[in-house]
């Protein structure tokens, strides 16, 4: 992926352990096509060479206000301007009682004060022992850096270099590249609720076995990573899957389609859009054994009845609130063949303003996907991308559709 190309990022590090989280990040930030400028101040020295930032930046790093490589030494001024945002990682309690005061005595806090407000955001991991960040003076501290613009990324959780465990551990490097992406995005799913099924159902046979299905679950993960990206407070009901939680989404974990439907209904009330990705099982069998169902030695096989299971989509599509417009569906239909034709007579069939149409084979599984949309205007075919990227895109169209505040 290329989540960064195009951005000009000033990588920020103050004095802390977490330093060599840094040089991770830093690696991870080129890696999603950014150029990095990396300013360090006198402490974070201490804990990381320049040389090394330099070499995993393919930069040389500021140090100093009185860098005379600027002709006309101001580097402050510069190098904010450059930048699409400044990350501070790790921001130490020193560094952000500094930036409350507007201090600027080194290059790192002069930059920040001297950053247009309004064009640089500026983020800010924090990186601090636990009670240091229980502290009052701390907490307020970061309350008035939000208050005056500056976005804290929030803190780990954890053991501590210093012994201790508790909050105020700097975040993975991974998660501080996931919220950077996720800040740059648009947000056009700004205060809405977008609620989402994952992944395949498990229809309980007996306790040790079930019917299931291939579903990888990764196309509603990128729905809900895109659609928290663009500002949505999300809810993602994953059937078993092993994937990471995107962050910033809450997550319930359920087994069968029963399960899945109670939580969808509880969450439905709530929701002003609603994408059905799981791929549910159409039946379950018609009883559960408590116990394990055992070979008799006859070679006789059991007899399994199955009943149909709720369809989520359908049934969420009938409500009220979505018949009334409150609540947007989006179905998906995984087709063999004849994808137009399939797609546009699911979305009739589900009641749903939205289909997105995919040739299964092409998807499960995969790490991209292909998608037709099918609405009431008609059909649109999408070029083939990453999940993230389709997701992205298909956020974007949603959004295009929801009514008007
Ligand atoms: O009918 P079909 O299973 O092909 O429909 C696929 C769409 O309906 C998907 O969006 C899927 O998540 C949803 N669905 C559902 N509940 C079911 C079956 C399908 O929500 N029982």
């Amino acid at each position: 992926m290329n989540d960064l190309a195009g951005k000009h990022i000033v990588l920020g590090l103050t004095g802390g352990i977490a330093c060599y989280k840094a040089a991770e990040l830093c690696r991870g930030l080129v890696k999603e096509g950014a150029t990095v400028q990396v300013v360090m101040t006198e402490a974070s020295e201490q804990f990381i060479t320049a040389v090394t930032m330099q070499a995993l930046s393919g930069r040389p790093v500021y140090t100093s206000q009185w860098d005379a490589r600027e002709p006309n030494n101001m580097p402050h001024i510069n190098l904010s301007r450059q930048s699409d945002a400044i990350l501070i990682a790790p921001c130490s309690a020193d560094f952000m009682a500094k930036l409350v005061h507007g201090r600027a005595d080194e290059l790192l806090s002069l930059m920040c004060l001297a950053r247009p407000i309004d064009k640089v955001p500026l983020l800010i991991a924090p990186a601090m022992n636990r009670e240091m960040w229980a502290h009052p003076a701390t907490q307020r501290n970061m309350q008035q850096l939000a208050d005056d613009g500056a976005t804290i990324l929030g803190v780990g959780s954890g053991f501590q270099a210093c012994g201790e465990t508790g909050d105020g551990r700097m975040l993975e490097a991974n998660e501080l590249l996931e919220d950077l992406v996720a800040f740059l995005q648009p947000k056009a799913l700004a205060g809405k609720r977008v609620l989402i099924t994952a992944g395949p159902t498990f229809e309980a046979l007996d306790p040790i076995r079930g019917i299931t299905n291939h579903s990888s679950g990764k196309m509603g993960f990128a729905i809900a990573r895109a659609a928290r990206e663009a500002g949505a407070d999300v809810v993602l009901v994953a059937g078993p899957v092993h994937l990471a939680t995107p962050r910033g989404v809450r997550r319930i974990d359920v087994k069968s389609a029963r399960d899945m439907l109670a939580a969808i209904e509880g969450e439905a009330t709530r929701a002003d859009v609603f994408v059905a990705t799981a791929a549910v099982a159409d039946w379950r069998p018609a009883t559960h054994s408590d116990q394990k169902i055992k070979k008799d030695g006859s070679g006789a096989a059991p007899t399994l009845a199955f009943v149909e299971n709720p369809d989520i989509l359908a049934t969420v599509a009938k409500s009220a609130r979505a018949q009334s417009g409150a609540l947007f569906c989006v179905g998906f239909a995984a087709e063999s063949h004849d994808l137009v034709k399939h797609a546009t007579a699911k979305r009739e069939r589900k009641g749903i303003p939205l289909l997105v149409g995919n040739i299964g084979p092409l998807t499960f599984g995969q790490d991209d996907n292909q998608m037709l949309l099918v609405d009431a205007q008609g059909v649109q075919e999408l070029p083939r991308a990453s999940k993230l990227e389709c997701a992205r895109r298909l956020v974007a169209e949603i959004a295009q559709r929801l009514p008007r505040p």
